[in-house]
């Protein structure tokens, strides 16, 4: 069997100002006008042989968005875990985790599913591809592979992991080991990795049995297991909720699955994701993949352009107009405005901090 479990916890700060604390760009539709990022995420799912009710962890202040987001599409769920602070993606899929082999009693003894984590913010359009790789990576993670799913790089990005890539997996089509697993790497590194062309970017789609990914966080971050097991005891059950105990979690430490877990396994594996994965990271990867008017623009409310190119123009309130520009994002929402140039879009992050220190 195999469970999706959905992260859905990030800010998303790098969309401001459309994305924002309580509305991060996970729960927008941001990309296609009717379904935000998690329901086409949970909507992708369909069609995986053997797939179980989904669980979803999050931010307690998106519980309702996330039940209702969920119910809007129809689509069944077996917990929604609510994180009282951030703690990074290594605590929610432990506690993921621990929840699902919780659930013996119900599935019966040796039940212990192959978890298929997914970060709630990506597009994919590719659907066949996805599933294809994700019934490849099915039985891999049941051979006790932790699966990652790799990108070919087109540029040398800093903001993913690089997976290097071993031996063949005998028995596992286009599967290999994978050799070593470098997070967020510095720009010189990089670059060598998109030069040796024995790279992959991770897409940070995951695959493992729940028993797999505990005993190597045991391993490696026994501490943030400790934390997620007591969080998780302390628990207090409300309906579909699961609200982790903020005094336990709290106390764990924050740290990402990548550098907790998957720059230390010995028991990686690496499957070709060729779908047209992008991961919406900023205003600039929204121009990219969306729908165009004739002269490159991407275009979303009510705007008005001349002789302008190439630009990304959000207008929620008011009417925006654009004339003889190139290359601009603009966005604007009822009580804040964002202009700046498309190669610039990456550090919209630190007007976020700014404003956040400014209170
Ligand atoms: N529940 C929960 N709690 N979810 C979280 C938390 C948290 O504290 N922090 C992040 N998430 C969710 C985000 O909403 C997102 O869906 C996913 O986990 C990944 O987190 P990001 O913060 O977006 O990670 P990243 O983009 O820096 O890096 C990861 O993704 C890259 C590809 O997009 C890594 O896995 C990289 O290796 C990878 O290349
Ligand atoms: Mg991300």
């Amino acid at each position: 069997p195999i469970v999706p479990v959905v992260l859905s916890g990030g800010s998303g700060s790098r969309l401001w100002p459309v994305s924002r604390k309580l509305r991060p760009k996970q729960f927008l539709p941001l990309v296609e006008t009717n379904t935000t990022l998690f329901q086409s995420t949970v909507e992708r799912l369909g069609g995986i042989p053997g797939k179980q009710p989904l669980v979803v962890v999050c931010n307690e202040n998106h519980r309702f968005m996330v039940a209702e987001q969920l119910h809007e599409i129809d689509h069944p769920h077996q917990g929604i875990l609510l994180e009282p602070v951030g703690r990074n993606t290594a605590p929610a899929v432990a506690v993921a985790a621990l929840h699902l082999l919780d659930k013996s009693e119900q599935y019966g003894s040796g039940w212990d599913p192959v978890m298929l984590v997914l970060p709630a913010d990506h597009v994919i359009p590719g659907q066949d591809a996805f599933l294809k790789a994700v019934t490849q990576g099915h039985a891999l993670a049941e051979a006790g592979y932790l699966v990652t799913f790799g990108i070919t790089p087109d540029r040398p990005e800093t903001g993913y992991g690089y997976i290097e890539q071993g031996e063949l997996i005998a028995g596992f089509t286009a599967a290999r080991r994978v050799a070593a697993f470098a997070e967020k790497p510095d720009a010189p590194t990089a670059q060598q990795y998109l030069d040796d062309g024995r790279h992959l970017w991770n897409s940070g789609i995951f695959m493992f049995k729940a028993s797999v990914f505990l005993r190597e966080l045991e391993t490696y971050k026994p501490a943030i297991l400790d934390a997620s097991r007591k969080t998780l005891q302390l628990a207090q059950r409300d309906l579909d909720f699961v609200r982790l105990d903020v005094g336990a979690f709290a106390a764990c430490p924050s740290d990402s699955i990548d550098y907790a877990v998957m720059e230390h396994t010995h028991h990686a594996a690496t499957l070709p994701l060729d779908a047209g994965w992008n991961d919406v990271g900023a205003w600039s990867a929204i121009w990219e993949i969306s729908e165009r008017d004739s002269a490159n623009n991407v275009l979303r409310g009510n705007v008005m352009t001349h002789e302008a190119h190439n630009n990304l123009v959000f207008a929620e309130e008011r009417l925006v107009s654009v004339l003889g520009v190139d290359d601009l994002i603009v966005v604007e929402t009822r009580d804040a405005m964002l202009v700046t140039h498309r190669d610039r879009a990456q550090d919209v992050k630190h007007i976020v901090s700014t404003l956040e220190k400014e209170g």
